[in-house]
């Protein structure tokens, strides 16, 4: 029998309206837009104002942008993922609540968390339904509030992290397109340098937490810079050597959008010009679990049939990898 591959056969995708921009940024904390710009690319990003909205209002929309889009009926879904870093509740699945805002009544769900790589390893997680054969459509939303969690005091954070949603649906393919290989790795020595201190299991909440900040994300930003830089474009690295791929092969690198300089790092191991390079990160920032489908989103009326994808991937915990995914569908 032969090997069945899961293709990304749709997406989707949802911002905010409310744009931050570098230069509201420099009546918040000290900082300018040219020290952003140049240190991190970042030109603005979305924020999700309104009482009461969690993660999951964005998720909802991204995934409704691509059933609309694709004209698909949610009740033929079998399963829904939500990645992300903030869910809606510490309990109780922000991607079961989505699955029924949306109608997917067919569903199971749950979410996924590897922060900024959650989505990049949820590609893995989706096409291994799909290539297990016991399930046809798989939905995966990366989301998340990243503003949530954002100490709007902290220039080292505050700057670099915006929300949004993007969402792409996994389904077998019989041509042979779709996930071709992947190299996901992590590594616990980066806890250290990437987290939310309390809140967890190990500091629980308390009016003492709360009061000293250890709600908010605390980033060594030049160390997870380093480990970004060398992690992404090792496993890109690896990816294509053991594919054949090179340069003049592959059509696109869809890289995590922390900062500029790591995307073109990345960009320099794979060795493919600016032209070939998916970014949004200009306009978005990093929204952690959602960059890689908001690019997709972005770019979808620019993949063709058979394209060449390379994604690659860098977060807390640390976590990341890399995936090579071939394109099934031209422009609609
Ligand atoms: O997506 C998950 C993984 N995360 C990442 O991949 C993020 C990786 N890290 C980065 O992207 C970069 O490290 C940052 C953008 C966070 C920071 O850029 P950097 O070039 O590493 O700056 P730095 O932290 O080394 O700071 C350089 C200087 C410092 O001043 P001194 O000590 O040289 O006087 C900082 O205090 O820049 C200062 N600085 C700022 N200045 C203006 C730090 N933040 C700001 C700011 N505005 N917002």
């Amino acid at each position: 029998m032969a090997k069945i591959t899961a293709a990304i056969t749709a997406v989707g995708k949802y911002v905010p309206d409310y744009i931050l921009t570098n230069k509201e940024l420099e009546t918040m904390v000290e900082t300018n837009d040219e020290w952003i710009t140049t240190r991190t690319g970042i030109k603005e990003r979305r924020i999700l104002k309104g009482e009461g909205l969690g993660t999951s209002f964005m998720a909802i929309k991204a995934a409704q942008d691509l059933l609309q889009k694709g004209n698909i009926n949610p009740e033929e879904i079998d399963m829904v993922i939500v990645a992300t870093a903030t869910p809606d509740l510490p309990v109780a699945s922000t991607a079961v609540y989505t699955a029924s805002q949306i109608g997917a009544v067919n569903a199971f769900a749950y979410d996924l968390q590897a922060a900024c790589s959650s989505f990049l390893y949820g590609m893995s997680t989706a096409a291994s339904y799909i290539e297990s054969g016991r399930y046809k459509k798989v939905l995966l939303i990366g989301a998340d509030k990243m503003s949530s969690i954002i100490d709007y005091t902290d220039r080292a954070t505050c700057i670099i992290f915006g929300d949004g949603a993007g969402a792409a649906l996994f389904e077998p393919n019989e041509e042979g397109f779709g996930l071709q290989d992947e190299f996901l790795r992590s590594d616990g020595v980066g806890r250290e340098f990437l987290k939310i201190e309390a809140g967890g299991s190990i500091l629980p909440p308390s009016l003492e937490t709360v009061n000293e900040g250890k709600h908010f994300v605390h980033q060594e930003g030049r160390t997870v810079f380093k480990y970004a830089v060398s992690s992404m474009a090792d496993v890109s690295g690896k990816i294509l050597e053991r594919n054949g791929l090179n340069q003049e092969n592959i059509d696109w690198l869809v890289p995590h959008q922390a900062n500029t300089r790591i995307i073109e790092a990345t960009a320099n191991r794979v060795g493919v010009g600016p032209e070939k390079v998916m970014q949004n990160i200009h306009k978005y920032g990093n929204t952690t679990s959602a960059t890689l489908p908001l690019l997709l989103a972005d770019y979808e009326n620019q993949l063709k049939k058979g394209d060449k994808l390379i994604f690659a991937a860098f977060g807390g915990g640390f976590t990341w990898g890399a995936i090579y995914l071939t394109w099934s569908y031209d422009p609609k």
